[in-house]
């Protein structure tokens, strides 16, 4: 597709999406559009689907009705001829490589050292040489300030180091967008400040498109352009950060902003 049309298209859009585990309905004809280059804060109680949408957008779990559109693809189906069929495993890798996550827990591979784990996917799935993945690699370790720790194994490290691998990992496969679910929850609270401090910087220096789940409001703040509100599958208000922060008009963003900020 050509660029000039494909520039248009919004680079994530939830049509119509319904998503139920059972009778229980987690995501609610939910839709909203992401604009390339965007960053998104989702806030909302626990169990309001947040994760779920990342999840989705991972492919990870199917949606039970609606669409998901990655600038203009389809993220589960294909076009084959004139029928659209679910996607073969080779379109959804293709689809995949473009969206990066990184998760609440420290997922980093337990067997592979700090190089070998950012490397590995460039090498086996995008089928960089591993020369030129080890040069990009160490150009990200050196972004997120962990130079020193090329050979180290996951298990030498701190929570707030694996997470920052994790985050030079994710974007070694050099995404359209970046999926960040609660990545500092699990930290100590020292450890917090760096792997935001990065993250600030993959903000300013990057236009990759961000989903952002977090309780750090003041980062939330400082990163996205836009937050949305949910709850129980829906959103109830969206909006600049400074207007929901000061003068949420929803009653539940009020109170749960008030439980975020009293702890
Ligand atoms: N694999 C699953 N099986 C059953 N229920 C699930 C599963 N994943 C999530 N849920 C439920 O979906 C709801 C939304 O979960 P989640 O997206 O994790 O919310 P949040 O990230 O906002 O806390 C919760 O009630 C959760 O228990
Ligand atoms: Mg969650």
């Amino acid at each position: 597709m050509p660029d000039d049309l494909s520039t248009d298209m919004p680079m994530i859009q939830f049509d119509n999406v319904v998503k139920q585990f059972g009778d229980h309905v987690v995501l609610d004809h939910l839709k909203f559009e992401v604009a390339r280059g965007d960053r998104v804060t989702l806030i909302g109680p626990s169990g309001s689907g947040k994760t779920t949408i990342l999840r989705l957008l991972m492919t990870l779990e199917t949606v039970n009705q609606g669409v998901i559109w990655i600038e203009g693809d389809r993220l589960t189906h294909e076009q084959k001829g004139s029928r659209l069929v679910p996607a073969s495993e080779k379109y959804l890798r293709k689809v995949r490589r473009r969206i990066g996550m990184v998760f609440q827990q420290f997922n980093l591979f337990p067997n592979m050292n700090v190089i070998e784990n950012i490397t590995e996917a460039p090498i086996h799935v995008l089928g960089l040489d591993k020369a030129a993945a080890t040069k990009r690699a160490r150009e990200l370790l050196d972004m997120v300030g962990l130079s020193d720790k090329e050979t180290a194994h996951p298990t030498q490290l701190s929570g707030g180091q694996q997470q920052r691998v994790a985050i030079a990992r994710a974007l070694a496969m050099d995404p359209d967008i970046l999926l960040l679910d609660e990545v500092t929850s699990a930290l100590d609270p020292e450890l917090v400040a760096d792997v935001l401090d990065v993250l600030r910087n993959v903000a300013e220096t990057t236009d990759i498109t961000m989903l952002i789940v977090t309780h750090e409001m003041q980062f939330a703040r400082d990163v996205s352009n836009r937050v949305m509100m949910f709850d129980k599958g829906r959103i109830v208000e969206e909006g600049d950060p400074t207007t929901i922060f000061t003068s949420p008009q929803n009653e539940r963003t009020r109170t749960f902003l008030k439980a975020v900020l009293a702890d």
